[in-house]
This record gives C-alpha cells, sequence and structure tokens, in this order.
C-alpha cells in the first residue's frame, strides 16, 4: 500500500534512508527471494523520493548483458548491454555512478526524454558477483549526490545479507 510508505521529500538524506532501510528491512524480514527484494525497495524508493523511474536491471548474462527487473515508472529499455549507458558501464565498472545532467554523460541511454539526472549503484549478491544494478532516474538537474550513493549501496546490500 503506497500510503504506508513515508514520503521522504525535503527530510535530510541521512535520515530519509535510514528511515527507508529500516522499513525495507522489515518488510523483507524472512524472505529469500531476490525479485520480491527488487519490487519492494523499487517500491520504497521510487514512492518515498517521488522519483521519475526507479528500479534494477538484472545480470542476464555475465558481464555480457542487462535485462530490465522489477520497476516503479514508465517503460524502461528492456535490454543493455555491459559498457552502454550510465547502467553498463555501472555493470561493467562495478561501481556506483552519479549523473548530475544525463544530457553530458556520453552515451546515455534516454528511456524517458523527462529524464535529467540519475545515480546508478551495482547490486552484489552474497558471493560477491554482481546479480543487477539499480537506476533511479529524477525530473530535476542534480538530484543525487554521495548520501544518496550511500543510502542506495545500503539499501542494496540486503541482497548479500539475505543470501541472495
Ligand atoms: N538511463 C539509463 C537507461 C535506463 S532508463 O533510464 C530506465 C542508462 O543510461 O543506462
Amino acid at each position: 500500500m503506497a500510503e504506508s510508505i513515508p514520503d521522504l521529500r525535503g527530510v535530510p538524506k541521512a535520515r530519509a534512508y535510514a528511515e527507508l532501510e529500516a522499513h525495507g528491512d522489515a518488510v523483507l524480514d524472512g524472505i529469500d527471494d531476490a525479485i520480491a527484494g527488487m519490487a519492494t525497495i523499487a517500491s520504497l524508493v521510487h514512492n518515498a523520493f517521488g522519483y521519475l523511474w526507479t528500479g534494477f536491471y538484472r545480470v542476464a548474462t555475465p558481464d555480457a548483458l542487462l535485462r530490465v527487473g522489477p520497476y516503479q515508472g514508465s517503460l524502461g529499455c528492456l535490454e543493455i548491454a555491459f559498457g552502454r549507458g550510465v547502467c553498463g558501464t555501472a555493470a561493467l565498472e562495478r561501481r556506483s555512478i552519479i549523473v548530475p545532467d544525463v544530457k553530458k554523460f556520453p552515451g546515455h541511454i534516454a528511456c524517458d526524454s523527462r529524464s535529467r539526472s540519475e545515480i546508478v549503484v551495482p547490486v552484489n549478491g552474497a558471493r560477491g558477483d554482481l546479480i543487477a544494478v539499480l537506476d533511479v532516474d529524477s525530473e530535476e538537474l542534480d538530484s543525487f549526490d554521495e548520501e544518496d550513493q550511500r543510502g542506495l549501496e545500503r539499501m542494496v546490500s540486503w541482497f548479500a545479507r539475505s543470501g541472495q
């Protein structure tokens, strides 16, 4: 239920993410399913902050291909090759990427022309392998900073912590 997700717009980010992470851990307590985790985390982040698009691209072929997973927002691109766009670059380089202005990121893939800034964080499984990336898109320029990176990285640490 959307009404059970707190509206965290305007709340200082460190506090907002701490609250969201606790919320996610409580909702997912006892759940052993990566898709359920992705759907829950995408819904929490998307609705708490009111972003344009929030979702996961899963590793379909290791080191080669990402395929869209659970998300919230308008239609996402279905497949992204490693090394392409922000998601593919984050997957290839196994690192979080903050893009303050998508027009200035060479090779950015515009699934929705309203997207102005984005952040992508890698998602590792329990064995330390890359299982997905989390992509969050905003309609505003410069929406994301290191606090978002830290917060989102902590949220997706659920996958390794829960044995996915
Ligand atoms: N902008 C992303 C593609 C995914 S969508 O925006 C949902 C990228 O450049 O990887």
